[in-house]
């Protein structure tokens, strides 16, 4: 999985008009003036392109998105991680989200597991970011009851922007003093994190683009308290065997099935890069 160069195959394929196919040209390759691969080859995205496809439509509008990594077979992580499920262009594109969000959420689970550090992007990114209207740096939210996490930790020592950690009301009163000394920390229910004060604490701060990197707890919230507004499911060309658990957990409850829209599906190798979004 070395593959960096991105194509799109739906909507068109063809995102330069210029370098759409011509319906007077025959599609019989026998012939044909020119040669097949010629006609068919899609332009490679670039990192613009990428940006529009992952920008909200509606700058102030509040959304949550969601980008996972999954195996063919349905894992959501090898070995315990999602880093080898990956590859350069699922990296470009996650990286790329960062650029167009106002907060990156993440559940405690996922900051442990994946060793996270400060959010903190490019210069390139954040001189891009003032532009449009976004903060330099996306500000890093992360949902804990536990508050199992280290205050001296670079996710808060080296972070451009105070994060916010969302917990519960009974959060341990101790842990919560030493993380209040580094972070801005916000009770957003009683035992748990209610997904619903959880979006509005943020949106409240003016955190409206929402970009969620997991892990499958916090998604299964999100996705239990219809919340989930796109999802960005990168589909690795792997068999993993059944051991790691899918990209979204159930808190427990049955829901009711939410239907999803595709938006469109790039293609890298042979790894496919989907969006959906929530059909409300
Ligand atoms: N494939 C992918 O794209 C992808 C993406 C991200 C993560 N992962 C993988 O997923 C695994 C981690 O899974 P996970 O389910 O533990 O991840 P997670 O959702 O990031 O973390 C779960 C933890 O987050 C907190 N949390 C989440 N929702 C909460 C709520 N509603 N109320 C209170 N606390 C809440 C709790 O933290 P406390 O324990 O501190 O209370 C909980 O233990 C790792 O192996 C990681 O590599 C895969």
């Amino acid at each position: 999985m070395t593959e960096s160069r991105i194509t799109q195959l739906y909507p068109s394929g063809v995102l330069d008009p210029s370098r759409a196919l011509d319906p007077s040209r025959t599609l019989d390759p026998l012939h044909s003036a020119e040669a097949p691969d010629a006609r068919s080859e899609p332009a490679a995205l670039t990192d613009d392109d990428l940006l529009a496809l992952y920008a909200a439509k509606k700058r102030w509008q509040p959304r949550v998105l969601a980008n996972f990594i999954s195996s063919v077979d349905g894992s959501a992580s090898a070995a315990g991680l999602s880093g080898a499920l990956g590859g350069p262009a699922d990296k470009r594109v996650f990286d790329l989200q960062r650029w167009v969000c106002d907060t990156v959420l993440v559940g405690a689970g996922t900051v442990r597991a994946e060793g996270y550090g400060a959010m903190r992007v490019s210069a390139v990114a954040a001189a891009w970011r003032l532009t449009q209207g976004f903060a330099e740096h996306p500000t890093f939210a992360i949902v804990s009851g536990r508050l199992d996490l280290d205050p001296a930790s670079d996710v808060f020592a080296a972070a451009p922007v105070r994060p916010i950690v969302l917990t519960t009301a009974a959060a341990d009163p101790v842990k919560r003093a030493h993380l209040e000394a580094v972070a801005e920390v916000i009770s957003c229910g009683e035992n748990t994190v209610e997904p619903h004060q959880l979006v509005a604490a943020l949106t409240e701060r003016g955190l409206v683009q929402v970009h969620c990197e997991g892990g499958p707890s916090l998604l299964g919230s999100l996705v239990a308290a219809d919340l989930l507004d796109e999802l960005c499911l990168t589909v690795s060309p792997l068999l993993e065997g059944g051991a790691g658990p899918r990209i979204v957990t159930s808190p427990g409850e049955t829901i009711e099935l939410q239907a999803m829209r595709l938006d469109h599906v790039l293609l890298a190798g042979s790894m496919l890069l989907t969006k959906y979004s929530r059909a409300r």
